[in-house]
């Protein structure tokens, strides 16, 4: 059998959320370009619902999504407890999330509760790993915004609420990628939404999906450490037969709509925060690959400088990855419970056929 590695090309099953054929990302229906300057509850309603949300609708869902961000004092306890840990931040996360899904009454958490607690666990992670007091919500400002402040203790002016929000609208979805299909393979055998986000968090953790913001991070930088002309160590690292981090993407050949969007707030970014330098070793990558390996940056590459820009350590930017893209898992999970059936692929076995068990096998020939 000629089988597609990596289920490449291959369609799972329908949804109604988020497409990304002929190399367009769509949100049910709006191309993303449409959607980058929506509010970010925009989105996670539209998302959710698959229709754009009525003005009253809106702002009751923004309230009721910014009240649920108190997290219970016991989930505090616990992640004061956790994050303080020497492990990675999104193994932190990957255990917070799981023991969110273990404190009283979870059974009864619906997505708006699911989603504002999410944010809150990842704020509070961040602050608690830079030795900071952790932030209440403000109810004056909408989600995104909150998120913001309560990651970095400022509430965002004009310019960084909208880019901040840009940000968040772009990561929200993107159909069938492996953190969300591996949340998807988890609600079909119906657990619960605590179960699936943990194993979405685990799959957004490896450098080849999420984790590759903070690759990309560490690569520049170690450019920048070696004192070699970019073009050189680029070279010297595909010789070496390593990826160049924050390129390719299995579905945009041709160049992922994100990484365009992104690369403008990136440059805007650079400027108003003096990080020119590392945005202009960016694009002179970039323009080096295009022209010898024809790849395009994906959405990781320019979001790595967005969030150092933002002033956080380059080992927190898989968890703000997982904040923004825990609205599409908890789509992608209802609509799973609501419309699918268990996922059970087959595989074809090509292994040894035919073998006898003897009982003593161990004692002969045994190397252990
Ligand atoms: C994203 C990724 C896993 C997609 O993988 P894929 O769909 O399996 O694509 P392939 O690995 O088959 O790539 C096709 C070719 O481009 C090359 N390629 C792809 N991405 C590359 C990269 N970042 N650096 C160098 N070469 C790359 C592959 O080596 C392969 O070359 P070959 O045909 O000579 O063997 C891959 O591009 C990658 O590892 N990128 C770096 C990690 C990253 O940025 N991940 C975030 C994705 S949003």
């Amino acid at each position: 059998m000629d089988l597609p590695k990596g289920l490449a090309g291959v369609v799972v099953d329908q949804t109604e959320i988020s497409s990304t054929a002929g190399g367009k990302l769509v949100y049910a229906g709006y191309e993303i370009e449409e959607l980058a300057q929506a509010s970010y509850e925009e989105i996670v309603f539209l998302l959710w619902h698959t229709r754009l949300p009525q003005k009253g609708e809106l702002a009751a869902f923004s309230k009721q999504l910014v009240s649920e961000m108190v997290l219970p004092a016991e989930s505090i306890r616990l992640l004061l407890y956790i994050a303080k840990e020497p492990q990675h931040p999104m193994s932190i996360l990957r255990t917070a999330t799981s023991l969110l899904g273990t404190t009283n009454d979870v059974i009864f958490d619906e997505p708006p509760k699911i989603l504002a607690k999410m944010l809150t666990v990842i704020a509070s992670i961040v602050r608690i790993r830079q030795d900071e007091p952790l932030i209440e919500p403000d109810f004056k400002l909408g989600l995104a915004d909150n998120f913001l402040y309560m990651l970095t203790g400022k509430k965002p002016d004009e310019f960084l609420s909208r880019l901040f929000n840009t940000v968040m609208v772009l990561h929200a979805d993107h159909e069938f990628n492996a953190s969300t299909f591996s949340a998807r393979v988890v609600a079909s055998t119906a657990a619960d939404y605590y179960s699936c986000l943990t194993a979405a968090v685990c799959a957004l953790k490896g450098p080849l999906h999420g984790g590759a913001n903070e690759q990309v991070f560490a690569m520049l930088e170690e450019i920048k450490g070696s004192h070699l002309d970019p073009i050189t160590y680029v070279k010297q690292r595909l010789a070496a037969g390593k990826k160049v981090m924050g390129f390719g993407h299995r579905i945009y050949k041709d160049g992922d709509p994100r990484a365009k969007i992104l690369q403008g707030l990136a440059r805007k970014l650079a400027q108003k925060t003096g990080n020119e330098s590392y945005y202009d070793l960016q694009v002179t990558l970039a323009d080096y690959l295009l022209k010898t390996k024809g790849l395009h940056p994906n959405v990781d590459y320019y979001t790595a400088l967005i969030y150092h820009c933002l002033g956080l350590e380059k080992d927190l930017f898989t968890v703000i990855f997982a904040a923004c893209r825990t609205a599409g898992w908890l789509a992608h999970i209802m609509e799973q419970k609501r419309t699918g059936r268990l996922i059970r692929p087959s595989s074809e076995y090509i292994g040894p056929k035919g073998r006898k068990y003897a009982k003593d096998h161990y004692q002969i020939g045994s190397e252990f």
